[in-house]
């Protein structure tokens, strides 16, 4: 139920507050779901929660600053709602109910500095900001892990995005300064110090979200699975396109159709493309990371097909830079941001001219946001 924020509302004495992070992914790309590698990091832009329990057995009420909108929900009868930023808050609160644990009524401001639609997972940072203040807040008990997997299932469940698990793990597990190499298949993790010298990330946004983004993402998902499904005939020990090797690949070509073939090889060389950019991080070795960045977006451009031609025009735009080691598409595609591996101190003349000339090709202005690797989602308790 939406109502006008009572003018007292806002002065509650907040019991904790959560600082719950965006993400950026290095490389590793439509990986996740199909249980492979992914490099992201939690970033230092943030949502902000502060909450308190209040004196009623069922009652939330939450206040977004983000859209200035003020709701209560009954704990004990969730529904979905038509403002889409609710719904990661309600399928959590769901995803929580499943669990059998019970928590009573509660106040929640919340702001936010991430924008919407960039690719750089506002979502996550919802879901699992909140589930981790309701933890931290009422004892839940619940583990990082925990709150990982039930802000995914929250996602694919109530919100109905059929999302694999890199966002949620990089907002809630991220340590500052440091890459994640994640296996998406036994969910073990490195750090990789992201030492990254005189250079910076740079996100340039395009600012368009197509909405074509939802509908090909699950049909991606569809085609790999699909694909494994062939494979599985013949390899019954097959369950992911992780177990899944050129040479096999290979074997499939005539059963395979070309499109769905030509996703299943972009998995597989994404997920060399991760272990070849640990290595080289761990090399010192930031050109190399950046010649895979670029491989990894033509790529996504050719063969997954989920970039489109704002991101390309930015990838291209880059690509003769000799201060930029390495620029790509970021996230499920459509829109949203670049990724951009740049020399600190060239930033801003070369914004200025990409932003000159992206305007001019598209008659819409990008903008720019740099990220640092940050800790992931931090919970602190006030009183
Ligand atoms: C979105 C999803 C992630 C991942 C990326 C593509 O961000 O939420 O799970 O699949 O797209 O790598």
């Amino acid at each position: 139920m939406k109502k006008n924020c009572p003018e007292d509302f806002k002065n509650f004495t907040a019991e904790i507050k959560v600082a719950s992070p965006g993400r950026i992914n290095l490389i590793g790309e439509h990986t996740d779901y199909n249980n492979g590698f992914v490099m992201p990091s939690a970033i230092d832009k943030k949502i902000y929660f502060e909450m308190a329990k209040n004196d009623t057995d069922n009652l939330a009420r939450i206040y977004s600053e983000t859209f200035d909108t003020y709701v209560e929900w009954d704990l004990a009868n969730i529904k979905k709602s038509e403002n889409s930023w609710e719904n990661y808050l309600l399928g959590v609160i769901d995803e929580i109910n499943k669990l059998g644990k019970t928590f009573s009524g509660l106040n929640c401001i919340i702001n936010s500095e991430l924008p919407i639609g960039a690719g750089i997972s506002s979502s996550a940072a919802l879901e699992c900001g909140f589930a981790g203040g309701l933890n931290e807040l009422f004892g839940l008990g619940l583990s990082k892990m925990d709150i990982v997997k039930l802000s995914q299932r929250a996602e694919n469940n109530f919100v109905g995005s059929n999302c694999g698990i890199m966002d949620q793990f990089a907002s809630v597990m991220s340590k500052k300064d440091h890459f994640i190499k994640l296996d998406c298949d036994s969910l073990t993790s490195t750090f990789i110090p992201a030492k990254l010298n005189n250079y910076k990330l740079l996100l340039i946004n395009t600012n368009v979200s197509h909405n074509l983004a939802d509908s090909e993402y699950n049909t991606r998902r569809q085609e790999c699975e699909d694909a494994v499904a062939v494979i599985q005939k013949e390899y019954p020990e097959v369950s992911s396109l992780r177990q899944v090797s050129f040479e096999m690949l290979q074997e499939f070509k005539g059963k395979i159709a070309p499109v769905p073939f030509k996703r299943c090889r972009y998995v597989l060389e994404e997920n060399k493309r991760v272990t070849a950019t640990e290595k080289a991080l761990k090399n010192d070795d930031l050109a190399a990371a950046g010649k895979l960045m670029y491989a990894s977006h033509r790529g996504l451009q050719h063969d997954y097909e989920v970039s489109c031609k704002e991101l390309d025009f930015l990838v291209d735009f880059s690509e003769d830079k000799e201060y930029i080691h390495g620029s790509r598409m970021m996230g499920g595609g459509f829109g949203g941001c670049t990724i951009n591996l740049i020399e600190a101190d060239k930033i801003e003349a070369y914004f200025a001219e990409v932003k000159s000339a992206y305007t001019k090709a598209f008659d819409r202005e990008p903008s720019q946001i740099i990220v640092v690797p940050d800790e992931g989602t931090i919970v602190t308790k006030l009183q």
